[in-house]
């Protein structure tokens, strides 16, 4: 009759892919019972975004009801996001698990798309998800969010993040008069910036996106050096000019020791809109090049799509107004791969259990 020790061994072998560890020695096996012939676990998956969630269940199902005596298995799947943030001011926010900054070298790449997009998909997976307007020369989340002129509420002298889409949102806009310029000098940036994470009832979070100015300016920098972020996802598009300022970035980001969770290619093809068909239409070195430079993943290609602007103009974005399209569907594959990527980066941070 197979016992506690069995099952375990047996579920042993089953490999995560992006940890390249055992799920046991990762801690994943929960609340096992083994009575009477009747097993019962949970699997405990460190993000909701894993795309081989269903695979890993029925291969557990599989391994357990292959051991003598086992008549029947009972597998939940469950997520618990690790944090992954890195040593250093504990005190900022720490109900955020992780902070995930999307910056790029240059302006106008879609950062913005691609926050918002990731954000929405990460909420929409059963993530508890932030999103955090840091660009102090041109906050376009509200916009893309649908939260334009959102009523702030306060509890215990802190701002509540109005909420769209699943996702808490905050801006440097809120707290400006629109069409006003400001002008933002290092310090008030800094200090800016601290005050989103200290002066906001973020609440748990399992992932604060942060959305960055273009460049290596102060946002970049606060960031770095005072909020202990889990990695950064560079965008980039195909042209050669985009993929030689994100190498600026890059650099800069590493030199800061501020990780790199990869790399995402914004408007890789042009899909045209009546015929669907994907066309190459920049051909320049892109974002494989890019990855294979700084030996970090490609998280993923977003084509060019009229639906996405278009979305992210009325404060719909596509993955919550479209999710089936191959365009939504491309931001879901992206949230997952980012997903994937910090929980490695947490897992880094954990004792071996065994
Ligand atoms: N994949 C895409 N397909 C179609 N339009 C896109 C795509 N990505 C971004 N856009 C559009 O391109 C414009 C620039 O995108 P976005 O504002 O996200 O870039 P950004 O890098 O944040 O710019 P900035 O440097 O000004 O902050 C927007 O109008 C957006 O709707
Ligand atoms: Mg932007």
């Amino acid at each position: 009759m197979a016992t506690e020790q069995d099952v375990l061994r047996a579920l042993a072998r089953i490999q995560d892919p992006d940890l390249h560890r055992d799920i046991v020695s990762l801690g994943f096996i929960k609340e096992l019972k083994v009575q009477d012939g009747e097993v019962h676990f949970d699997i405990v998956l460190t993000t909701p975004a894993c795309p081989v969630r269903d695979q890993m269940k029925s291969q557990a199902e599989q391994l357990v009801l292959g051991l003598p005596g086992v008549k029947s298995v009972q597998v939940t799947m469950k997520a618990e996001v690790r944090s992954g943030r890195r040593l250093g001011n504990e005190k900022l926010a720490p109900s955020v698990k992780n902070i995930i900054a999307v910056a790029s070298g240059k302006g106008g790449v879609g950062k913005t798309t691609v926050a918002v997009n990731l954000a929405v998909a990460l909420a929409r997976l059963g993530a508890k998800t932030g999103l955090l307007d840091a660009d102090v020369t041109g906050p376009n989340v509200p916009l893309m969010m649908g939260l334009r002129d959102p009523q702030l509420g306060q509890v215990e002298q802190k701002i509540v993040p109005p909420e769209n889409h699943g996702v808490k949102v905050i801006s440097i806009a809120f707290f400006v008069k629109q069409d006003e310029p400001v002008i933002w000098r290092g310090p008030m940036v800094h200090s800016a910036i601290v005050q989103f994470f200290s002066d906001i009832a973020w609440g748990d979070l399992d992932y604060l996106v942060i959305d960055l100015p273009p460049g290596t300016g102060d946002a970049s920098l606060t960031l770095a050096q005072s909020v202990p972020i889990t990695g950064v996802v560079m965008v980039t598009a195909p042209q050669n000019a985009a993929a030689l300022d994100v190498s600026k970035a890059i650099k800069m980001f590493e030199k800061l020791n501020a990780p790199i969770l990869g790399v995402v290619e914004n408007m890789s093809s042009f899909v045209c809109p009546h015929c669907s068909r994907e066309t190459d239409i920049f051909g320049g070195a892109g974002g494989d090049e890019l990855a294979a430079k700084f030996n970090v993943p490609l998280l993923g290609r977003i084509p060019l799509h009229a639906a996405i602007g278009a979305g992210g103009n009325i404060g719909y974005p596509i993955v919550a107004s479209d999710p089936g399209s191959p365009q939504g569907l491309a931001f879901a594959k992206l949230a997952e791969a980012v997903a994937a990527r910090v929980s490695v980066a947490s897992t880094r941070l954990l004792p071996v259990i065994t």
